[in-house]
Order: structure tokens, then C-alpha cells, then sequence
């Protein structure tokens, strides 16, 4: 049985005082030992989380990495550089950092190789814009996001990525893909990888993100296919992101 996995991309939101009380009312929150809960965080507040939550199973993560180790790369922050300071978790990928900062299939699959090189866990992901749903060439273009970002990993570390599904129509538009879309979706991916990896695909977790939130994360969460919830705006609300953890 796959664990299912409820991450919190807070994206660009909080602040210190707003993360102190977020922090201070999730760290005795119970998880289910099949249940991964992660955060997400702004870089510079990285510390602040990691020691507010030490004592919790809450894995706490960053939102980007840049592939090179070390250098003169202003404003850039190395995976190496989360690993010092205590990251789990990576997302690689968002289709903001793919439409708004140049992060195109090739640096994706560099920063891919640099997060899994240091032993954090990525967070891929991959979607389509709505003119493609429409036009149905939604699966081609996840399949290319995919096959791109798996060339020339290995079976070890392919376990080791947290696939999300996140059709950019649906994040923070309130507009959630049905469960069956998702399901379809979530389930081709695993079959791409399968074609790839054989047995192996199984065992990857693949999450599905864009609007979910309390009303319906259970339907989502009932799918054979779906493996936890890449979560946006309703993670930035500590009764939120709990009972969206409890409720995986
Ligand atoms: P929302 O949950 O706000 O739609 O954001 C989804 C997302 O982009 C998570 O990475």
C-alpha cells in the first residue's frame, strides 16, 4: 500500500508572526503513520519552521533549488544549501516557476538530479494549461514533462520522486479537476513510469494539486491513483492544513 503524502506549498504568503502562530497551533497535530505531512516554505523562512516544528513528524521542505552546487549565481539557493539547513522536501518544477521564471523541461530535469543528488525528496510537477485539456493534447504534454524529467534517473531514485499532478487550470482558480480527471490522469503518469521503471511505477507516490481544500480532498483522496494533495491556499491556515492531513 502507497502512503499518501499532503504537502503545503505556501508559496509567496507569511510572514514570521503569521508563521509563529501557524507553527505553534500544528505541532502536536497527530499523523497517521501511512501519511506523509509536509511544508513547503519561503526559503528565508526555512529555519524558523524547521525549529519551530523539530519535534513533529511534519517534513519541511523548499519550493525550488537551483542545480549548481555553489557560485556566483546571485539571488540562488543550491540544494546543497537546503540539505545544510534541514530539507526534506523540494518542490521541482511548479508550473509557476515554469511560466513566470524561465524553468524549462531541461533545468527541471537538472534540478531534479541536483535535489535527489543530496537526498531530499522532490516534488515534480507537471500539467497542462487548459487550451491543451481543450484541444486534448493534455496527455502529450504530461508525457513529454515526464519522460524529460525522468531521463537518465535510475529505479533508486525514481522511488525516491514524489510525483504532483497540478493542471494549471485549476490552481488557485477554485476550479478542481473532477476526481475521475485526476484518477485519469494520475494513473496515466503511473503508467508512463511503469513503461520506464516496470514494477517499480507501483510504488511511486503521485499527488494530485489545484484548488483542493476541505470540501473535497476525501473524494480526490478515495482514487486508486492518487497519492495525497500538493496543496496551495488552503494550507496557509493551520486548522486547514490539519484537518486536510487528517482527512488524507
Ligand atoms: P491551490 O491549492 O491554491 O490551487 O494551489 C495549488 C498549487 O499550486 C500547489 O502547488
Amino acid at each position: 500500500m502507497r502512503r499518501k503524502a499532503i504537502v503545503a506549498n505556501w508559496k509567496m504568503n507569511m510572514d514570521s508572526a503569521s508563521i509563529g502562530e501557524f507553527c505553534s497551533k500544528i505541532q502536536d497535530m497527530t499523523i497517521k503513520d501511512d501519511v506523509i505531512a509536509g511544508i513547503c516554505v519561503p526559503a528565508l523562512y526555512f529555519t524558523q519552521v524547521k525549529t519551530a516544528l523539530d519535534k513533529s513528524k511534519i517534513k519541511i521542505g523548499a519550493q525550488n533549488a537551483y542545480f549548481e552546487e555553489k557560485g556566483a549565481y546571485t539571488g540562488e539557493i543550491s540544494a546543497a544549501m537546503l540539505k545544510d539547513a534541514g530539507a526534506e522536501l523540494c518542490i521541482v518544477g511548479h508550473s509557476e516557476r515554469r511560466q513566470l521564471f524561465g524553468d524549462t523541461d531541461e533545468i527541471v530535469s537538472k534540478k531534479l538530479k541536483a535535489v535527489l543528488s543530496k537526498e531530499i525528496t522532490p516534488i515534480l510537477c507537471v500539467g497542462e494549461v487548459l487550451a491543451q485539456r481543450e484541444e486534448g493534447t493534455h496527455k502529450d504534454h504530461v508525457k513529454k514533462q515526464i519522460e524529460s524529467a525522468f531521463s537518465g534517473i535510475g529505479k533508486e531514485d525514481a522511488k525516491k520522486i514524489i510525483v504532483a499532478y497540478e493542471p494549471i487550470w485549476a490552481i488557485g482558480t477554485g476550479k478542481v479537476a473532477s476526481a475521475e480527471d485526476a484518477e485519469e490522469m494520475c494513473g496515466f503518469i503511473r503508467s508512463i513510469l511503469a513503461l520506464k521503471y516496470g514494477d517499480i511505477a507501483e510504488s511511486i507516490l503521485i499527488q494530485y494539486g489545484g484548488s483542493v481544500k476541505l470540501e473535497n480532498i476525501s473524494e480526490l483522496m478515495k482514487m486508486q491513483n492518487i497519492d495525497g494533495a500538493l496543496v496551495g491556499g488552503a494550507s496557509l491556515e493551520a486548522q486547514s492544513f490539519e484537518s486536510l492531513v487528517m482527512k488524507a
